[in-house]
């Protein structure tokens, strides 16, 4: 069973193609590298022991999709493809709603004519904005507060036209809380260049002290401490999940959406407290104004994707914060 995974070099993409070739799959990835870098390639098969086929190019270029589709006989899609950062999306709207939402079309559309039309599309949290209640479920009211949300739900929506148009299609939208953590082997995981936006690759440079401390944005939410609180799931623990989905996808056509978290909030304060405290290790840290757009707290009910694709996330933040540190020392040549 060959499966197309676009992204798949890039940090959930590269857990995700790991779980897939430990569990028999064959793999064929595509990544431009923008996000990412080759080497990840031999990662997967050193972890795995086994051979991934990697092409390099934009999915956003049919000419590579039709290559694959010719040379390899691809019975589903797992779509990781994307840009992700939120604070760029705002100050680079046409960016993002081109590579994303040309990469979407121009995947669809060559899945179309190989009649490929299974897929496994990410999509986030994000498009539940602003939650009136918690915890979220699949059914809340969607809407999107920067341009990077705005893409996944549009594509949610193409999904779901497609779908309607044509009922030979099966469609999982996976909405993925916060990823943290990283593979047992410390050989992949997670490491922006620059100045990292999310919460625990700004944590793991300040332990490694590329950073001098973090800057907890806000002590004065609604919440158990003050400070933000969201829903960490471990990135194999996710990786897994797609795993179930695309069992699920090969057995049933139709389009349905799975929330993938733990179930459990953790504030920001919790997280580097736990941090510490597992890897014996000071986390300096300044409270600072809020982050424009923040939430106060998300997370999940992940009743409905145990339901239905079984699933349910193993790892506890613990497990995050040592995987997370694990990955970065070996990184660093660190002790
Ligand atoms: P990532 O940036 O590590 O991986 C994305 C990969 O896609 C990278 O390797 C990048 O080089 C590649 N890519 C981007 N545009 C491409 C294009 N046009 N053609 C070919 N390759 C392209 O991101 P990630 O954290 O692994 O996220 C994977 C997916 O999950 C994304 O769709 C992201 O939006 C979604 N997501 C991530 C998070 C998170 O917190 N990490 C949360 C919710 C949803
Ligand atoms: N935070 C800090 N300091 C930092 C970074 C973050 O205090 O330097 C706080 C935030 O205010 C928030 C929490 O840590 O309370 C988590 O922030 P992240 O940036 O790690 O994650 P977000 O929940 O803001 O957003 C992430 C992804 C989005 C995705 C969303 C839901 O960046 O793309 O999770 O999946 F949509």
């Amino acid at each position: 069973m060959k499966i197309l995974v676009t992204g798949g070099i890039g940090y959930i993409g590269s857990h995700t193609v790991c779980e897939l070739l430990d569990n028999d799959y064959e793999v064929v990835i595509v990544d431009n590298l923008c996000n990412s870098k080759k080497d990840v390639v031999n990662k997967i098969e050193e972890i795995t022991k086994k051979q991934v086929k990697f092409y390099e190019g934009d999915v956003c270029d049919k000419k590579i999709l039709e290559k694959i589709f010719k040379e390899n006989k691809i019975e589903a899609v797992i779509h990781f493809a994307s840009l992700k950062a939120v604070g760029e999306s705002v100050e680079k709207p046409l960016l993002y709603y081109r590579n994303n939402l040309d990469a979407t079309m121009s995947l669809l559309e060559v899945m179309n004519k190989y009649n490929c039309k299974k897929i496994v599309f990410s999509s986030s949290a994000t498009v539940y904005g602003k939650p009136k209640t918690l915890p979220i479920k699949e059914d809340f009211v969607l809407m999107t507060t920067n341009p990077y949300g705005t893409t996944k739900l549009v594509i949610e929506n193409i999904l779901k036209d497609l779908y309607i148009s044509d009922n030979e299609w099966s469609i999982a939208v996976l909405r993925y809380f916060n990823p943290i953590g990283a593979h047992k082997s410390g050989l992949i995981g997670e490491n922006p260049n620059g100045i990292p936006n999310n919460l625990m690759p700004y944590i793991i440079k300040v332990a490694t002290k590329e950073l001098p401390y973090l800057n907890i944005f806000g002590d004065d939410y609604d919440t158990k401490d003050g400070t933000g609180v969201r829903d960490y799931i471990h990135v194999v623990d996710l990786a897994k999940g797609h795993l179930c989905a695309i069992k699920k996808i090969l057995e049933e056509k139709g389009i349905d959406y799975y929330n993938l978290g733990t179930g459990h909030g953790y504030s920001v304060l919790e997280l580097v407290k736990t941090f510490e405290k597992v890897n014996n290790v000071k986390i300096n840290y300044k409270i600072v104004n809020r982050r424009p757009g923040d939430i106060d707290a998300c997370y999940a009910d992940c009743t409905y994707a145990f339901l239905k694709l079984g699933f349910k996330a193993s790892k506890g933040i613990e497990d995050m914060c040592i995987d997370s540190y694990n990955f970065i020392k070996k990184q660093n040549n660190l002790k």
